[in-house]
């Protein structure tokens, strides 16, 4: 029998938060661009998390996510001036959560409930207020005090210290394939929530479940 799950921690951009509700926004400044810009935009955002990581230079997420921003414009050939920049990263403080995710985490109530996200508190702060996640969120846990980003054991632990929960009874969600991954190596009980159908990554770890929409995630920690 495995111990019951007590707290469940939740990834931020992908899981919760819908990082790609920012196209509208680029196809309005760039017609016809905007998927290709969102793609390159959280794709890079993510590599540069892991080579600064791997290079011991941290720089916070808003800065990472300015990063991949600027890259995918040069690489797209799209001039980025001020306003453009300052309006995507203030709809980066807006993003849309996924059409399921407050009534999931009301049907969760009663466990501990929290965000482990290498965001920035600058950025997680407002993004959480603005969904109206604040009440129901036990703690939002970022990186930012360790400096260095998932997959980084040192930051799942982060979530065992802050919330007093042993590792064995929380349950990670992330819809982020090496994230899940990641969580699961360090020792948490993992439900990936693959929303797109990927294929597994080949890194010889499973997540203990795997799932197309948060709104299985109670049937499965037996809260429906
Ligand atoms: C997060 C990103 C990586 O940590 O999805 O929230």
């Amino acid at each position: 029998m495995s111990d019951p799950v007590k707290a469940l921690v939740f990834d931020a951009y992908g899981t919760l938060f819908d990082v790609h509700s920012v196209i509208k926004l680029c196809d309005e400044l760039w017609p016809g661009k905007g998927t290709a810009l969102s793609q390159l935009w959280r794709t890079k955002q993510l590599e540069y998390t892991w080579q600064r990581s791997l290079m011991q230079r941290y720089e916070d997420f808003t800065h990472v996510t300015e990063a991949g921003l600027r890259y995918g414009c040069k690489a797209l050939g799209l001039a980025l001036d001020e306003a453009a920049r300052s309006r995507l990263m203030q709809a980066y403080l807006r993003l849309d959560t996924y059409p399921e995710v407050s009534e999931t985490l009301k049907r969760l109530a009663g466990r501990k409930l929290a965000i482990l996200s290498n965001g920035s508190p600058a950025m997680l702060d407002p993004v959480v207020a603005n969904a109206g996640l604040s009440e129901i969120l036990d703690a939002v846990i970022s990186v930012d005090s360790l400096r260095i980003f998932k997959p980084d054991p040192r930051v799942y632990k982060l979530a065992v210290d802050r919330l007093g929960v042993p590792t064995g009874s929380i349950g990670f969600v992330s819809s982020n394939c090496w994230d899940a991954i990641g969580a699961k190596a360090f020792g948490f009980r993992v439900y990936w929530c693959n929303r797109a159908g990927a294929p597994l990554d080949e890194l010889g770890v499973s997540p203990d479940h795997e799932m197309r929409s948060l709104a299985e995630l109670p049937a499965l920690v037996g809260a429906a």
